[in-house]
C-alpha cells in the first residue's frame, strides 16, 4: 500500500469512528431521556387513569393545578400525539391504549372550520395513530380535517386564513383575513390528505399558501412578521403586525421556530429548492442572531426589550430542533444543523430545562410562554414543547449518518 493510500484509510477510519462515537453518544442521550419521559409520563398516566376519565393536558394554571383542556383547544393533539410516539419509543402497549382513546376523543375535530390549528389537532394525533397504527377508519378522518381546512382558503389571496375576526381580542385589530406564521404547520394535513385520497386540491392549497406566505410574510434578514393580514379579494397586504411577540416589527421566536419547521415540511413534500433555501435562511437568522444565548434556548422573543432580563421559551427551542433534524437531511449544511440540534437538545435535556422526576407536574420540560402579551403561560410547561421534544429524540434515534 502507498503512503498515500495508508493516509487515505487512516483519515476515514478516524471518519468511521468518530460519526459512530457521536452515534453512541446519541443513543446514550436518547434513551437516558426516553427512560425519564417513560417514568415521568407514565406516572402522568397513572394519575390520569386513576380518575377514570379521558383527559387531554396542555399545561400548568397560575393555581399550580394541571390544566386539562377539551377537544377546541388548539393545542388538543399534542397529548394524544405524545402517547403516540412514546407507543413508537417504546411498544408498550399502554401508551397505544390510551393513545388511541385520547385520540378518538377528539374525533368531532375533524369537521371544526372556525380557526385555522385543526391542522396541528388532527396531524399530531391522528396522524401519528394513522401511521402508527395504519387504521384505514382515520385515513376519513385526516381527509375531512382537511376538507374542513379548506373551507377556510381564500382563492383571491392565495392563502388559508388562521383566525376569524369576530370575536375577543381580534375583533379589535382591525383584521380582516388574519394569517399567522403558525399556519404553515397546518400545510402536512393537505399534503398528507392528498397521498390518502389521490385529490390535488389540498396539496394544491398548500402549495398556494407557502407561495404566498413565502412572499409576504418575510422580511429582507428572514425573520417573520407573527401575522400578515390580506384583502381577500385582491390578495393585497391590508397590515403588518403581531399577537404573540414583542412588537409587529420583533421577532417572536416561536413563531421563528414555526416558519422553520413549516417550509422543512415543504420542500419534503414538494421537493421544491426555493423552500429548501428559506428553511436555511431561517436557521441562519436563528444562529447569527446577536441575542441567542448560548445555550440556543431563545428568549421568548429576539428583539424582547430586556434581553438579557427575558424568559426564555424551551418549545421554540424544542421545535427548532425537530425541524434541524429532518432539514439537515436535505441541505448542504448537515453537519452544522446536526451539531445545532444536538446542542439544543442536550442544553433541554439538562437541569435547567428539563423537569427533575415527579415534578413539573409530570410534563417533561419546563420554561416556555404561551403568550406574554396577553400575560398567557407564563414560564410554564406546554404539551407542545414536550411534544416536540419526544419528535426530537425520534428524529434523533432515527439520523442516517
Ligand atoms: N399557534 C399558537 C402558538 O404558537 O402559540
Amino acid at each position: 500500500m502507498r503512503l498515500i493510500e495508508k493516509v487515505i484509510l487512516v483519515f476515514g477510519m478516524v471518519g468511521i469512528l468518530t460519526a459512530c462515537g457521536q452515534d453512541k453518544s446519541r443513543e446514550v442521550f436518547v434513551n437516558e431521556n426516553l427512560e425519564f419521559a417513560s417514568s415521568q409520563i407514565g406516572l402522568h398516566l397513572e394519575a390520569i387513569q386513576k380518575t377514570g376519565k379521558i383527559l387531554n393536558a396542555r399545561t400548568i394554571h397560575e393555581d399550580g393545578s394541571t390544566r386539562y383542556i377539551g377537544m377546541h383547544d388548539w393545542t388538543s393533539g399534542f397529548f394524544p400525539g405524545i402517547m403516540w410516539y412514546m407507543y413508537e419509543h417504546t411498544n408498550d402497549r399502554k401508551w397505544k391504549d390510551y393513545g388511541i382513546q385520547l385520540t378518538e376523543s377528539i374525533s368531532d375535530i375533524q369537521y371544526l372550520t372556525w380557526h385555522h390549528d385543526v391542522g396541528f389537532m388532527i396531524g399530531c394525533s391522528f396522524g401519528n395513530a394513522y401511521r402508527l397504527t395504519g387504521n384505514k377508519t382515520y385515513e376519513k378522518v385526516i381527509v375531512q380535517a382537511a376538507k374542513s381546512l379548506s373551507t377556510r382558503f381564500k382563492p383571491g389571496a392565495g392563502i388559508t386564513q388562521s383566525w376569524n375576526t369576530t370575536n375577543g381580542w381580534m375583533s379589535k385589530r382591525g383584521w380582516e383575513c388574519p394569517v399567522i406564521i403558525d399556519n404553515m404547520m397546518n400545510l402536512e394535513l393537505f399534503f398528507d390528505a392528498t397521498r390518502i385520497s389521490g385529490d390535488s386540491t389540498f396539496y394544491d392549497i398548500a402549495v398556494q399558501h407557502a407561495n404566498t406566505t413565502m412572499k409576504n410574510h418575510f422580511r429582507e434578514d428572514f425573520s417573520s412578521w407573527h401575522v400578515v393580514d390580506y384583502d381577500t379579494i385582491t390578495g393585497a397586504v391590508r397590515q403588518k403586525n403581531t399577537a404573540q411577540g414583542y412588537s409587529d416589527e420583533s421577532a417572536w421566536a416561536r413563531g421563528q421556530a414555526w416558519g422553520l419547521y413549516g417550509y422543512t415540511v415543504c420542500y419534503r413534500e414538494t421537493k421544491n429548492p426555493e423552500y429548501l433555501e428559506l428553511a436555511e435562511n431561517i436557521a441562519n437568522f436563528i444562529f447569527m442572531h446577536p441575542n441567542l444565548p448560548e445555550d440556543l434556548i431563545p428568549y421568548w422573543d429576539y428583539n424582547a426589550p430586556n434581553i438579557p432580563n427575558e424568559l426564555r421559551d424551551a418549545s421554540a427551542a424544542a421545535i427548532t430542533a425537530s425541524a434541524l433534524y429532518e432539514l439537515s437531511a436535505y441541505s448542504d449544511k448537515k453537519e452544522e444543523y446536526l451539531e445545532k440540534a444536538d446542542k439544543i437538545m442536550e442544553s433541554l435535556a439538562s437541569p435547567v430545562y428539563r423537569a427533575k422526576p415527579g415534578e413539573n407536574n409530570l410534563f417533561l420540560l419546563k420554561h416556555s410562554v404561551g403568550s406574554i402579551p396577553h400575560g398567557a403561560e407564563i414560564d410554564v410547561p406546554l404539551n407542545y414543547a414536550d411534544y416536540y421534544f419526544l419528535e426530537a429524540l425520534k428524529r434523533m434515534k432515527e439520523l442516517d449518518i
